[in-house]
């Protein structure tokens, strides 16, 4: 009974401990939550900011805002009498507010050892900063990024910067063609990207290694984008294919022309699944898109297709020729090994055409090439073997029976004797 009692009030005292704490101790908190109460419209001040990783470390209202938080009912003392209250912060005080703190690394480093603390310089050199010093503040700030009074850490999944996050985060602004009708550039950004190879893989693959908006563009130096430079940014991923194509020919004419890297044949915000297609003459060729007469190119684009389209070939010939091995039960483990590297070199072939040097392709493809043999003959062996010991079986058969027949003969003529 009293264990119970007890036990009732430790409860009691346990559950509102964190804000209660608080709220006796931060005077802006205890009146703002009265403040809130009689708030009719607009987002409350509280209703996610015990959550906020600045109050989870113990950070409060007036490390912000200023003001005296020790000013307990007493409005005019805790805001507008204290020289250090900001009073209203505006959009364009933002960074100044924020990097208070965040470009302070001495300040910082009493909370994590590892901490970035360039965010505001970055962010001063984006797009976004560079039209907010200007004076327009329609441009992302901290808080439109990261939110406000509920600000979480980037690795919580409810941060509107984690991972999945980020594509809806920028397009409420960016797919917003009556928000961004004064600054004439395209609002199609998010709508190309979610049906793209990448979207599709970070959004409905939850493939958190395919790119998000910040991936290509920065956290906070979102580069105004200049082809060449955030072009390069493929590479950090697609490490062989950047490789193979900056030693080419093409990637100095496309330098020279200014066509971008691999923008200029996929795109970057619609990119799709690449088919063998692309390197084709046919229709679907991606070099017709800026050659209809090249004889060169021409030329280049059928020798490289032809190579894949060889491998391609051999590859479904010994695919059926191995399956039919295998359903006539031969033992073709050894083969299903040189399949696998028929595969393995396509992939490796289809990333080699960057190179555009139809030799170095032919090299590459050259291992698939021989694993097509072997498995062509190997199972042609498999079959021949098959044969064989089908036709011995045959004969043996043969004999047997024939043997049969002249020992009942035998049986028969002692019988007939008898
Ligand atoms: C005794 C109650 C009380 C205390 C204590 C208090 N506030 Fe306020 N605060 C208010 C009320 C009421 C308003 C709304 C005033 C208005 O709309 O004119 C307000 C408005 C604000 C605003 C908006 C200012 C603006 O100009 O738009 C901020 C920011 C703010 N408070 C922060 C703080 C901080 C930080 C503290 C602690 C240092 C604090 N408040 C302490 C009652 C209080
Ligand atoms: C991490 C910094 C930070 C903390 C902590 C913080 N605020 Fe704010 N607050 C801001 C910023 C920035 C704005 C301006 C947002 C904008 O652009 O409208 C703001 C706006 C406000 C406003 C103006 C109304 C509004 O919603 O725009 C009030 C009132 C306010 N804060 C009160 C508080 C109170 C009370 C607390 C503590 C419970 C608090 N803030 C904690 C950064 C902070
Ligand atoms: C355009 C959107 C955007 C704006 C504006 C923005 N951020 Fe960020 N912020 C991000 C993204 C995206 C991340 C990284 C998420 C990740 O690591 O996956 C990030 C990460 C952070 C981090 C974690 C440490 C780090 O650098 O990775 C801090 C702190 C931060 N931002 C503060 C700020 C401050 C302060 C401002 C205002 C000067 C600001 N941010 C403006 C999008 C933004
Ligand atoms: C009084 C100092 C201070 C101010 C002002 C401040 N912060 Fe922070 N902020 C911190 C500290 C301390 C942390 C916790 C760092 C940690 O543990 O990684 C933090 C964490 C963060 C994080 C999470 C970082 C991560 O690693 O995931 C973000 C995002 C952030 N702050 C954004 C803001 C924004 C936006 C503003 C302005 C509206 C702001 N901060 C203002 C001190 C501050
Ligand atoms: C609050 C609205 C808003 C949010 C949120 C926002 N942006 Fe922006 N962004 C703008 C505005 C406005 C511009 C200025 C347009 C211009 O360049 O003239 C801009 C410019 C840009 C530019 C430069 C475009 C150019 O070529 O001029 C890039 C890149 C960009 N934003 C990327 C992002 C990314 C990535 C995110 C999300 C992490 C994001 N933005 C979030 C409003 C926003
Ligand atoms: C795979 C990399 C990549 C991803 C992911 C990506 N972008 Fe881009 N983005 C680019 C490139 C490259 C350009 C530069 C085009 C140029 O300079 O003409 C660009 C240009 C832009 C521009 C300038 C206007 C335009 O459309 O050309 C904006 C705004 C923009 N991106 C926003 C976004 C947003 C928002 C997302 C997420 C929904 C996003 N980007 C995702 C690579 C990317
Ligand atoms: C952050 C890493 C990253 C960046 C940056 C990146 N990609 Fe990707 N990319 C991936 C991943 C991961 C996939 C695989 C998605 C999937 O599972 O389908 C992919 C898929 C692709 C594919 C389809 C491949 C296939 O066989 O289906 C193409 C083409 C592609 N990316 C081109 C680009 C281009 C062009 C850029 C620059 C404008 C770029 N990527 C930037 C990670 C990245
Ligand atoms: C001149 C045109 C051209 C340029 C420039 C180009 N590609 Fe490709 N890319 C192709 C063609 C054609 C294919 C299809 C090959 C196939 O499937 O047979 C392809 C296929 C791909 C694939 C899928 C095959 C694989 O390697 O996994 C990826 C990923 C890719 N490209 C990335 C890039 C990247 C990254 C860049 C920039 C470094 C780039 N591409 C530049 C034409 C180009
Ligand atoms: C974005 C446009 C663009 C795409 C896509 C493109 N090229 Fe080109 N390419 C050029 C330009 C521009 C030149 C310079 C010569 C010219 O004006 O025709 C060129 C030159 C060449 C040349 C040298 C021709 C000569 O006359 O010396 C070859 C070969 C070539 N490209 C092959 C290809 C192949 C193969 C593809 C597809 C995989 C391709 N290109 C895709 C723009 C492109």
């Amino acid at each position: 009974m009293r264990v119970t009692f007890l036990l009732f009030f430790f409860l009691i005292g346990l559950s509102p401990v964190f804000p209660l704490q608080s709220d006796s101790k931060d005077a802006c908190i205890s009146c703002h939550i009265t403040v809130d109460e009689d708030l009719d419209e607009g987002e409350k001040i509280m209703t996610h900011f015990y959550e906020d990783v600045h109050f989870e470390k113990g950070l409060s209202c007036a490390d912000c805002h200023g003001g005296d938080p020790t000013a307990f009912d007493d409005e005019d003392a805790a805001m507008t009498d204290s020289d250090s209250f900001l009073g209203e912060i505006t959009r364009d005080m933002e960074p100044e507010v924020c990097g208070k703190c965040h470009s302070d690394p001495s300040f910082m480093r009493q909370y994590t050892a590892h901490v970035k603390t360039d965010q505001v310089e970055q962010y001063w050199t984006s797009m976004h900063g560079m039209k907010l010093k200007e004076g327009n503040d329609k441009v992302a700030v901290c808080t439109d990024c990261h939110g406000l009074h509920g600000i979480r850490a980037v690795s919580d999944t409810r941060s509107p910067v984690s991972d999945f996050n980020v594509p809806g985060t920028c397009s409420r602004c960016h797919s917003d063609a009556n928000y961004m009708a004064e600054f004439k550039i395209p609002t199609d950004q998010y709508k190309k990207y979610k049906t793209s190879v990448h979207g599709t893989a970070l959004l409905e693959r939850r493939d958190s290694a395919a790119p998000a908006c910040n991936d290509c563009h920065g956290n906070h130096g979102a580069q105004p984008p200049n082809i060449a430079h955030i072009s390069d940014i493929c590479g950090t991923c697609h490490v062989n294919n950047m490789n193979l194509f900056q030693e080419s020919h093409i990637a100095e004419i496309f330098s020279k022309r200014q066509l971008g890297q691999c923008a200029g044949c996929h795109n970057y915000h619609d990119i799709v699944k690449p088919t063998d297609e692309f390197i084709s003459w046919s229709d679907k060729s991606i070099c017709r898109q800026c050659h209809e007469n090249n004889e060169k190119a021409k030329e280049l684009a059928t020798s490289l297709y032809n190579i894949i389209n060889n491998l391609k070939v051999q590859n479904s010939v010994a695919i059926d020729k191995v399956d039919n091995a295998e359903q006539k039960g031969m033992e073709v483990s050894d083969l299903q090994y040189e399949l696998e590297d028929i595969h393995q070199a396509l992939i490796q072939t289809r990333t080699a055409i960057h190179s555009f040097n139809p030799e170095y392709v032919q090299k590459v493809a050259e291992k698939g090439f021989k694993a097509a043999n072997i498995a062509i003959t190997g199972a042609d062996d498999a079959i021949r073997e098959l044969l064989f010991r089908r036709k011995g079986l045959f004969v043996a058969s043969l004999i047997i029976s024939f043997l049969v027949v002249v020992v009942y003969l035998q049986i028969k003529s002692y019988d007939d004797k008898g």
